[in-house]
């Protein structure tokens, strides 16, 4: 089924902040066509790459990573803010727009060697997905590409992430 997935992508101006445009992927989300066709073409992408697991930063990266898995059988594995996982974890320290915060992984969730696949909806400066880059290799985990919905082009996201194959569905030039 081919679907525009640019028409399922609303955008909001001044959100969060004023002179920001908020592409709000809930519409695709909400459209189980569209959502389920996002998931297919990714999970396609992330299988020719060879995945042995789905990694995803919390939390949207989650609405990607989870189902990707699902739909491969193989499993996902969830980044979380500082705090949030409960066995001994491995951090990252990463920049915001304002300020830095930190991501986390459970040391034992991937085993050195194993293809890893990053997920995340959207990529924009590329910070998130740096870091969660980061937390993979420094358990030995091999980055063999990363999926997402959306790119915003003029923030050279990819820039950041080292070279490793990127798949988008949706690339915005503003
Ligand atoms: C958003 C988005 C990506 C990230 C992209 O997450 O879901 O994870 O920003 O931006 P970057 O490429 O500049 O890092 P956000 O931090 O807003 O948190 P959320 O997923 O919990 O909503
Ligand atoms: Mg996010």
């Amino acid at each position: 089924m081919t679907v525009d997935y640019r028409s399922w992508i609303r955008d909001i101006p001044n959100f969060p902040k004023e002179g920001i445009l908020f592409r709000d992927i809930t519409p695709l989300l909400g459209n189980g066509d569209a959502y389920k066709a996002a998931i297919n073409t990714l999970a396609e992408q992330a299988k020719n790459w060879g995945a042995e697991v789905i990694i995803g930063p919390e939390a949207r990266g989650y609405v990607v990573g989870a189902p990707l898995s699902y739909s491969l059988g193989i499993g996902f594995v969830p980044v979380r803010k500082k705090g949030k996982l409960p066995s001994e974890t491995v951090s990252v320290t990463y920049d915001l727009e304002y300020g830095k915060d930190i991501l986390e992984i459970h040391t034992d969730a991937i085993q050195p060697g194993q293809k890893v696949v990053v997920a995340d909806d959207l990529l924009a400066t590329g910070g998130t997905m740096a870091a969660t880059i980061e937390l993979v290799q420094k358990l030995g985990g091999d980055v063999v590409g990363a999926a997402f919905f959306i790119e915003l082009l003029p923030l050279s996201g990819r820039d950041k992430l080292q070279g490793i194959p990127v798949h988008t569905l949706v690339q915005y030039d503003d």
